[in-house]
């Protein structure tokens, strides 16, 4: 290496242990070629650099001549100290000015050690804990040389059939905004000890809006709802720091997002000071020719940096167009400059010209991946982020005296980590069965049947080997003969415990469906086994909300459990026998059927409420009711708190001053227990019609048995504003109900009036 840092005059002129200044940044910037320049706003995958012989491989795919890999200035998905190495060396010796490449990856919740998925973790309501578990994720993968996390992902999301409503923080804006601050945070608080990681926001704008809950279908919102609804995360995410930020594959009112100049130049850039760098998704510069919005990749080329995209992602437009715009004088270079700068001061803050490798080394990828520490705090995410949804004549938590069996695809299955946990092993995950033994050691288990049985289904799925389906699809004698098994031992039991669920595929990018119900062989195991009129405990495994209506009569309880990572196992025996009591709420709203998508607490009034009168001229189905099976906010413990005397110490007050609420809480049962409290409000009459209920903050309280407490909450003026239809924040004076409680239905209301 240290004959690179010898070549490097920049690195020369200021000593090894220095980063660059300004000046000395921007003379690097003026000494380097087009075509170097260039190279800097190309990130290329790891294939790129893992085979000796690319021209028949990578590059003929691509279309992006030899000369632009040697130039590329940045990588994703290369992951691990020595591979990392080796492709910083090569690359850099390669290079005219030996700058050192950023490596890129998806670092979604976890890297090697898994955490719930973020739809889970958001129902942990614990921004704080969320914060530990980046700040560990960060730690772990810088270990293995990542630099950059294509984290959070913080689009907002209120249709369920949408795959990646498995990254989603859910529905709400105040809550996803709450815990991107958390994210950004605890990835990037250890950057200056080189532990931490740039957080890469995605995906701007309004990903989570396409059409139909169809995977990169269009977006298309007005404006109001697109500034109070969807922008507020990414906004969140720029004011806690966060250096760069990703486009979204999709167009938002006609514009694809990664081309569209008023949304990363003016909102991005210039009202909101973002100052990071921004990058494309993955191809998405190259597919604004597809979507009808550029001719080819000259025009595609303008019309992305023109917008403000500084770096391509895996498509050849940067490569083969910008140098034709910049010589024929249809871009000024001082554009591409800008963007470069912004790479290259990026590369400095790390401070990669003083160590290349940031904070990998093979001695930290021994001692920090998958610590006893870090997999405690994996699990108490995974605990805190699990919804009692059903508990029935308190069902649960369990007896050691009871005779219990483990059913189910996911009894002893350790795929639980879910789509995005790419660098993680499942043999390092605990499985459900390996969790139950702790408290029954003997414990009888079968699987009952299969996680899908339908072939053509899984190979769908895109991900899954002929043989691999083969294996997991048994044929029609041995499904018969798993389900005869699990009667038989159940027979014996008094309680059965039922882990379901989707597949990892099922849910997360590409994931799209359009039945949330669970399978039917999945639903013929729970009739059979409901026929034996025993204990039913249903835990599933899942990235999204499913329509449970048809099987919530055959079980006693329902334990919602996400994909909840590499401690899952431990984490949901804790749960059953009572070791930690459930805490969760949800934080999307759960549809009865599947066609009732999109489904969301924050809609607008209608005319017609349902509950307005009776008679068909109301805004209903006529064949299922329209609210939620179990509602956003919603989720049980062991043991109940009571909410009364909901008070404000005002009812009128000024744009100035503040308004103090408070609500009584009482633990009446035997358990300590935790609530989460939510506070909501109604804009009773607006220029744009209000949300019936908008969540504007919450606490998270522990209240020991038959404890009282006062929760006090400030409201203030700037929690009342809304969005025109030209996007303008705006305060109306008048009258707002002030909602507070618990599970979505058991609220109490005051009003207040705004000067
Ligand atoms: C495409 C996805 O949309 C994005 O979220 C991800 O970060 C990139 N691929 C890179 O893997």
């Amino acid at each position: 290496m240290q004959q690179f840092y010898q070549k490097n005059d920049y690195y020369k002129v200021e000593g090894r242990k220095q980063t660059l200044k300004e000046e000395q940044l921007c003379s690097l910037l003026s000494s380097m070629s087009l075509k170097e320049k260039i190279g800097q706003l190309i990130q290329l995958s790891g294939d790129f650099f893992s085979t000796a012989n690319l021209s028949i491989g990578p590059i003929k795919k691509l279309g992006i001549s030899p000369e632009f890999v040697k130039l590329a200035g940045s990588t994703l998905n290369v992951v691990g100290f020595e591979n990392i190495k080796r492709v910083q060396d090569k690359q850099m010796e390669v290079q005219p000015h030996h700058i050192p490449m950023l490596f890129m990856s998806d670092v979604i919740y976890g890297y090697k050690t898994i955490f719930p998925i973020p739809l889970g973790f958001s129902s942990s309501w614990n921004p704080d804990l969320v914060e530990k578990a980046f700040e560990c994720a960060a730690d772990e993968a810088s270990a293995s040389g990542v630099q950059v996390a294509f984290a959070p992902m913080i689009d907002v999301v209120r249709d369920a059939r949408w795959g990646r409503v498995l990254e989603s923080l859910g529905e709400d804006p105040f809550l996803t905004s709450i815990f991107a601050k958390s994210m950004v945070e605890g990835l990037q608080k250890n950057l200056p000890c080189k532990k931490g990681l740039v957080a890469c926001f995605k995906h701007f704008a309004a990903y989570g809006a396409v059409e139909g809950g169809r995977e990169y279908n269009s977006v298309d919102l007005s404006l109001s709802n697109l500034f109070q609804n969807y922008l507020p995360p990414y906004k969140a995410a720029v004011e806690s720091g966060a250096k760069m930020a990703m486009t979204s594959l999709t167009t938002l009112n006609g514009v694809p997002s990664t081309a569209d100049k008023w949304l990363l130049t003016d909102i991005l850039r210039k009202k909101w000071g973002f100052n990071g760098v921004i990058i494309s998704d993955y191809a998405s510069i190259q597919e604004i020719i597809k979507h009808g919005f550029a001719e080819d990749n000259e025009d595609a080329a303008f019309k992305s940096l023109s917008a403000g995209v500084d770096i391509d992602m895996k498509s050849p437009v940067y490569a083969s167009g910008l140098e034709k715009l910049i010589t024929n004088r249809k871009l000024d270079i001082k554009k591409v400059d800008s963007a470069v700068f912004r790479v290259l001061r990026l590369k400095n803050d790390l401070g990669l010209f003083e160590n290349p490798y940031f904070g990998a080394s093979t001695t930290r990828e021994k001692t920090s991946l998958l610590t006893p520490q870090k997999r405690e705090l994996s699990r108490s995410l995974a605990e805190e982020s699990m919804v009692l949804l059903k508990n029935e004549n308190n069902a649960l938590p369990l007896n050691n005296k009871e005779k219990m069996v483990l059913i189910g695809p996911y009894a002893d299955n350790h795929a639980l980590n879910g789509m995005w946990a790419i660098h993680s092993s499942k043999k390092d995950t605990i499985s459900i069965h390996q969790g139950i033994k702790r408290f029954v050691a003997d414990i009888p288990t079968e699987k009952g049947t299969d996680l899908r049985r339908d072939s053509k289904f899984l190979e769908n799925l895109g991900f899954l080997s002929e043989q691999e389906i083969k294996n997991m699809v048994s044929s029609e004698e041995e499904n018969r003969n798993n389900l005869m098994k699990a009667i038989k031992i159940s027979q014996k039991a008094d309680t059965i415990i039922l882990a379901l669920g989707e597949e990892t595929y099922e849910a997360g990018e590409a994931g799209s469906k359009t039945k949330l119900e669970l399978p039917k062989n999945q639903i013929h195991l729970i009739d059979e086994l409901s026929k034996l009129r025993k204990k039913i405990i249903l835990i599933i495994i899942a990235g999204r909300p499913l329509a449970l209506e048809n099987i919530i009569d055959k079980v006693d309880a329902i334990l919602y459990c996400w994909f909840p990572g590499s401690e899952g196992g431990n984490a949901i025996a804790n749960i059953l026998f009572g070791f930690k009591n459930p805490s969760g709420r949800l934080t999307m709203s759960y549809p009865r059927v599947s066609a009732q998508e999109p489904l969301y607490y924050n809609h607008l009034s209608t005319g017609r409420p349902q509950n307005s009168s009776k008679g068909r001229f109301v805004s209903k189905y006529i064949d299922s009711p329209a609210d939620p099976l179990y509602p956003f906010g919603y989720g049980l413990s062991y043991g109940f708190v009571n909410y009364t005397e909901l008070k404000t110490d005002k009812y009128v007050f000024t744009k100035d001053s503040t308004i103090n609420v408070t609500v009584k809480l009482k633990n009446n049962s035997d358990f300590d227990t935790t609530e989460v409290v939510q506070l909501y409000i109604h804009d009773k009459v607006a220029e744009v019609v209000q949300p019936v209920q908008r969540l504007i903050d919450f606490k998270k309280v522990k209240l020991k048995r038959g404890q009282e407490l006062t929760i006090h909450f400030n409201i203030s003026s700037s929690q009342l504003t809304f969005f025109d239809n030209r996007g303008n924040e705006k305060l109306e004076p008048g009258v707002f109900d002030i909602i507070c409680g618990t599970n979505g239905k058991q609220l109490l209301t005051t009003t207040i009036r705004l000067k």
